[in-house]
């Protein structure tokens, strides 16, 4: 396996993606934990050193531990990584007066490394440049491979120790031959591409198997990518041991609870409660308009619900959940104060110790585009895999100001209309998400030769890689138009359709 050890860049993450995607396994730690000791009890193949925000002029900033250079791999620096490696090595780095380099940039080629087989097929390689600091004078045993007006240093490597560093990054998009680099890094350090979702089944199976005997297993199913691929896995290792409990809150969409309950019933034959407590969720919701209390409400009825179908399965020792790799990354803080909450997110944080039960995360190493693979694998249909993200807190989040069950109602139906218009214009995979919201207004409309006051909807569709950010999605004007008239003819209580056009920040996803 290889290492990244973490400085802080905000972009550590897709190193990783990277090397996974070349079917590398490859494990991120804050520079802080990777201590000597660390490093030989992980005994890593090969180590790459990530971007970060410090200066290494500064006095106390972060730096490798020595064996990183000492324990005979090869290692990759990348911008903060490269300039802590030059330091640490006896080469020198300066601040960056009048030097700074943020964004494109283009390297050439100086000499051959292998590093670089595939590069500088025409003259020069676009990069991205994010950095204050360079080099400026190498470590001992070091040459210069590539340079860029503002980084004479842009390549080096020392190739008798293997030890390379580059001053881009290129994990990202905007270096679009990065991938190609990581490509030669992996063969370079002797890795075949192993990690498949195929042997990651299989591997899964037998450690799920170990770790729960034949003991009981319980899992909240939400119908969810994660919840599902992680019951279905579970499933698969331990048949009749798990059961599965699908909290259905009333807030789900047109149809929803019962396609996700036959789905599982009838495909997998799994063992599977339907706990419809609709009714207690949207009573205590009754009359509620502010938001963070409707998430509170929600998140603590769903672990009581949950706890309480959970108590009637005798002898259950452990609770699976479906944690990723991205809820498990310490994160390098710089800043050290809290962050501040802008929405509190659902979860059953907590309810294992308070119910007693020991975890099974059988997805803790697997980024998302992981999990649908090994969902695919699993035979999740495709669809259902590929289907847009969908809170927590359902169509509560969706219906601003207070919930009735009539706005539900019509919410779901506009939804569904919403929802087949972009299927049908073949949009569906080209948006990360999309979905209706009922506004706590109605308008004036005229229909026929009739007056009407009805609600009015926003459409709310947009492209992000992970929800962090987004933008929304350009629709043309005709599939806007044509969407809205299907709305207002279709679903009985709307007569007025907006288009949300705010990205985020400074919006957020869902309105509340
Ligand atoms: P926001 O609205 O914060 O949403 O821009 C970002 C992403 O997170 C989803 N979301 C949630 N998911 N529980 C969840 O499981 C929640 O409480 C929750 N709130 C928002 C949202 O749908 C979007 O994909």
């Amino acid at each position: 396996r290889l290492l990244i050890v973490d400085f802080g860049s905000q972009v550590t993450q897709l190193i990783a993606r990277r090397l996974r995607e070349l079917n590398v396994y490859c494990e991120i730690h804050p520079y802080q934990k990777v201590t000597d000791a660390f490093l030989a009890e992980f005994a890593p193949l090969a180590i790459i050193l990530s971007g970060g925000p410090d200066s290494v002029t500064r006095e106390g900033s972060p730096r490798a531990a020595e064996s990183v250079f000492t324990m005979g791999v090869p290692v990759l620096g990348i911008c903060y990584g490269q300039q802590t490696m030059m330091t640490q090595l006896g080469g020198t780095v300066v601040g960056g007066e009048g030097t700074k380099e943020f964004g494109r940039a283009y390297v050439k080629a100086e000499g051959q490394l292998d590093l670089l087989d595939g590069w500088f097929l025409t003259e020069r390689e676009q990069v991205w440049m994010s950095h204050g600091d360079h080099v400026s004078a190498l470590a001992p045993g070091f040459a210069v491979y590539g340079t860029s007006p503002n980084a004479p240093f842009a390549i080096t490597a020392d190739v008798s120790r293997q030890f390379y560093a580059v001053q881009f990054h290129p994990e990202v998009h905007h270096t679009p031959n990065g991938a190609k680099l990581y490509e030669n890094f992996v063969r370079m350090a002797g890795f075949t591409g192993d990690w498949t979702m195929d042997a990651y089944r299989e591997q899964a199976i037998a450690a799920i198997r170990e770790q729960v005997g034949d003991r009981k297993v319980i899992c909240a199913l939400s119908g969810g990518v994660d919840s599902s691929v992680t019951a279905v896995l579970l499933h698969e290792a331990i048949g009749d041991q798990l059961t599965c409990v699908f909290v259905d809150h009333g807030l789900l969409r047109l149809g929803e609870a019962e396609q996700v309950v036959k789905m599982f019933r009838d495909n997998y034959n799994l063992n599977l409660i339907h706990a419809d407590e609709s009714a207690l969720f949207l009573g205590r919701l009754e009359g509620v308009s502010d938001p963070e209390t409707k998430r509170k409400i929600i998140g603590g009825l769903f672990i009581d619900v949950f706890q309480k179908y959970a108590n009637d399965i005798e002898g259950a020792e452990f609770l699976a959940q479906g944690t990723l790799y991205p809820d498990v990354i310490e994160s390098v803080s710089f800043s050290g104060g809290p962050s501040v909450t802008i929405k509190s997110h659902h979860n059953v944080g907590g309810l294992p110790e308070k119910m007693g039960l020991k975890l099974v995360e059988p997805l803790r190493e697997l980024f998302k585009d992981e999990v649908r693979a090994l969902g695919v694998e699993l035979g999740l249909p495709p669809s259902f895999i590929g289907r847009h993200p969908f809170p927590g807190p359902g169509l509560a989040i969706r219906c601003p100001g207070e919930i009735t069950r009539e706005k539900l109602e019509i919410l779901r139906k506009a939804d569904a209309v919403f929802i087949d218009q972009i299927r049908r214009h073949g949009l569906y995979d080209d948006i990360w998400q999309a979905f209706v919201a009922i506004l706590p207004v109605r308008t004036v409309g005229v229909m026929g030769d009739g007056r009407t006051y009805d609600f009015a909807c926003a459409l709310r569709a947009v492209t992000s890689v992970d929800g962090m950010t987004a933008d929304y999605y350009p629709f043309s004007h005709d599939f806007l138009g044509e969407t809205a008239t299907r709305i207002i003819n279709e679903v009985q209580g709307i007569n007025r359709v907006t288009y949300d056009i705010t990205s985020k920040p400074p919006g957020t996803i869902e309105w509340e």
